[in-house]
């Protein structure tokens, strides 16, 4: 799908803009804090309803000015759709062909988007924590199923851990409740379990060729690393595990007033041949890892829907030396709308400047560079 053109009002530093997009690559330089990731962010908004950047929803609306309205045109097959998204301090609305949609889940099928901004790294360096969520907010994308499993699991995980707790404080002994909760959590669990093997399995599948292609380097593979000793990911033997754990660690759980096995513990790292790359890669290793995760999950998205997501990434370039940014260019350059940000073109090869749509902006303002 193609994102053909954008209007912002009032949307953070913008006043008024209207943007034309390539179908290809295009490319937004500006100084710092000129305004280049509000517009990778009022794309991604306009696509999920909602900021990649988290909990900052009231910053969105011009300082001084009341609403703010982004719009877009999506071209999808032979299809134009015109998604808007309406802001005030109190409220959003979301409009498809004008109208307003009030189920979100039906708006945000219409513009699927793939976002690398420079936190994404944190898949790679941050606490397990942090990457699993980055994960989940990957996954969710390409699986609604997925997304309800993990709400559904997360709330019976926390009814169980106060319930544990609630054991410990007043002494009971009745484990009827208990085994419910339990009976519920593992059911889920051991779905998602299959869904992170499974999704890794097919990422490991395309990655390291990608990156392959753009470093030269090969054996970059996403280890899986669940939270329980598993011998194979059928459901059966995940649930017999897993129950096992929970029956072996009772008195441990009860004590710590908490849940110590399941997917809420897992982890996963990226090894570069046999090195893991949160410890041995550098940075820019790690940067182009990351993209090359992005770049494999487009994969997957065109294999499960065949539309092509519009790939935003927020300043890749930094870190990244001149062959590997234009090999990088050159891979997506084939199909993939992209909608990149930097400081600079430096290094950059001619005739990927020539196929692509070159903006300038500065202090809310953008032009599109004359060839
Ligand atoms: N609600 C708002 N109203 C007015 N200005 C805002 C609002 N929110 C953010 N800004 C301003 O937008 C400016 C540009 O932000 P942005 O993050 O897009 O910069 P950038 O071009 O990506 O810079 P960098 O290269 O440093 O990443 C910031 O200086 C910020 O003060
Ligand atoms: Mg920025």
């Amino acid at each position: 799908m193609i994102l053909t053109k954008i209007s912002l009002i009032h949307f953070r530093n913008y006043k008024k803009q209207n943007i034309k997009l390539h179908p290809g690559i295009n490319i937004f330089v500006g100084n710092n804090a000129q305004g280049k990731t509000n517009i990778l962010e009022s794309i991604y908004l306009l696509a999920l309803t909602k900021s990649h950047r988290q909990g900052i929803e009231n910053t969105l609306i011009k300082i001084g000015e009341e609403q703010s309205k982004i719009k877009g045109t999506v071209k999808d097959g032979k299809i134009f759709r015109d998604l808007e998204i309406q802001l005030t301090k109190l409220q959003k609305k979301v409009l498809l062909n004008g109208k307003e949609v009030r189920k979100i889940a039906d708006y945000i099928t219409h513009l699927n988007v793939i976002i690398f901004t420079p936190d994404d790294l944190e898949i790679i360096k941050g606490s397990p924590s942090i990457r699993r969520n980055l994960l989940n907010i990957d996954m969710s994308q390409l699986s609604r199923t997925y997304l309800q499993l993990l709400n559904e699991y997360d709330k019976i995980l926390k009814n169980r851990n106060e319930y544990l707790r609630l054991m410990y404080v007043n002494h009971l002994r009745d484990e009827n409740y208990l085994s419910v909760l339990d009976e519920k959590l593992v059911e889920r669990a051991v779905k998602i379990y299959k869904y992170r093997n499974e999704f890794l399995n097919r990422i490991n599948k395309v990655i390291g060729t990608i990156y392959e292609n753009i470093t030269g380097t090969s054996g970059l593979v996403i280890k899986y690393e669940p939270n329980i000793e598993v011998a194979s990911f059928e459901e059966a033997s995940l649930n017999k595990e897993l129950v096992n754990k929970l029956r072996k660690n009772r008195e441990r759980e009860l004590a710590q007033g908490t849940t110590l096995f399941g997917p809420h513990r897992d982890d996963f790292s990226f090894y570069l041949n046999n090195d893991n790359m949160r410890f041995f890669a550098s940075q820019g290793q790690q940067r182009l890892a990351v993209i090359c995760f992005k770049l494999a999950e487009i994969e997957l998205f065109k294999e499960d829907t065949s539309t092509t997501p519009v790939l935003l990434l927020d300043d890749i370039f930094s870190e990244i030396d001149r062959k590997k940014k234009n090999k990088l260019l050159k891979y997506i350059e084939k199909d993939i709308q992209t909608i990149i940000t930097t400081t600079d073109l430096k290094d950059i090869k001619r005739d990927i400047l020539q196929d692509a749509k070159i903006f300038t902006v500065q202090d809310g303002t953008i032009e599109e560079r004359m060839k």
